[in-house]
């Protein structure tokens, strides 16, 4: 089967940093109540000069340096995001401008909220088929702050903004699992008329979702690839909450160790969260040739998705 090859990454944060406390000037809330709730201290809000689209950029600068690879080996580019600077265009279409990547290539947005970068992936695979170009540019990149109601402390403490980027090589009889799915709601939304609405969320309604969507994703991965939890060496899943990333540790009794986790330095970076993961990991050299990495994301539509690897 073709599968996706990992083979470099990059990532961008916006210059400051919130603090927890810091969140106090926007909202009535607590350093205690939003670390004990969901594990996050700090996150990071892009300013003036920073948006979804530069992010994007800074981080796939990096990944395509990493590669080695030429712009011409790349054969699409896909986006993940929710809040992308503008509807048109999308900000594919503005990293392809920067990177000075091949005319003829597809470069669009992929909207599957935190569980983005996943479709990316999955899409990826398909259009690489007929490119005749060796690599894909996957990116995860949102400016939270831009959608989130910064007088709503439901969700505005829950976010950050950030971009991580990855080139994938499409490689044929690769081992590659993936899945995917959607349960429709709109327990999460931003938008309606105009686009005018700002981000509003039945919290708990989300929490039981991700509570069961993640171990699910998981054990579907293992059951359709014949392996067990002893066969991975590393969860990477989207990093919401902790209290959701534990609970599935328990229901999949797997060790604590196998999971990684950020979200204390970056909160919920929807899209980019995964690929900001994958390139802290890669970082400090512990992701490994050889070893099996399980994705996992999920969030607003209600979406789930996740691929199963060799690194
Ligand atoms: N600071 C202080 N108090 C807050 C607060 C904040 N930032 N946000 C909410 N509260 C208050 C509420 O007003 C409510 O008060 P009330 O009981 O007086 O009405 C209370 O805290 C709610 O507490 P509780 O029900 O115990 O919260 P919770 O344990 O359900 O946690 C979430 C709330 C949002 C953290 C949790 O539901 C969650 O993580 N959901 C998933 C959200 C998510 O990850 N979305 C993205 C998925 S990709």
């Amino acid at each position: 089967m073709n599968g996706l090859k990992l083979l470099s990454t990059g990532r961008a944060l916006p210059r400051q940093a919130f603090s927890n406390d810091s969140m106090r000037q926007f909202v009535d809330t607590s350093d205690e109540w939003i670390a004990s709730r969901t594990g996050i201290n700090q996150r990071y809000f892009c300013g003036e000069d920073e948006s979804t689209t530069s992010l994007a950029i800074d981080a796939a600068r990096m990944a395509l340096e990493r590669s080695g690879m030429a712009p011409d080996d790349i054969g699409c580019v896909l986006v993940a995001t929710s809040s992308g600077e503008y509807a048109m265009p999308s900000t594919a279409c503005l990293v392809h401008a920067a990177l000075g990547l091949p005319e003829d290539i597809p470069a669009m947005d992929v909207g599957a909220a935190c569980a983005g970068f996943l479709f990316a992936m999955e899409a990826a695979r398909g259009l690489l088929v007929t490119s005749g170009r060796r690599c894909a540019l996957i990116i995860g990149a949102e400016q939270m702050s831009s959608v989130l109601d910064m007088s709503d402390r439901n969700t505005c403490v829950l976010f950050g903004d950030g971009a991580g980027a990855a080139i994938f090589e499409l490689v044929p009889d690769a081992e590659y699992t993936s899945i995917q799915g959607v349960r429709g709601s709109d327990a999460i939304r931003v938008g309606g008329p105009c686009r005018a609405q700002k981000m509003a969320m039945d919290g708990q309604a989300v929490f039981r979702f991700a509570v069961s969507a993640l171990p699910q994703c998981v054990n579907d991965l293992l059951q359709k690839a014949s392996m067990t939890t002893d066969d991975v060496d590393w969860v990477i899943c989207h990093q919401a909450n902790v209290r959701i990333i534990d609970s599935s540790i328990r229901r999949l009794k797997m060790p604590d160790e196998k999971f990684y986790k950020n979200l204390d330095r970056y909160a919920n970076t929807s899209a980019a969260s995964i690929p900001i993961v994958l390139d802290e990991m890669n970082e400090k050299g512990l992701l490994k040739p050889n070893q099996r990495i399980i994705l996992v994301g999920f969030g607003a539509g209600l979406t789930w998705a996740g691929a199963m690897l060799r690194i």
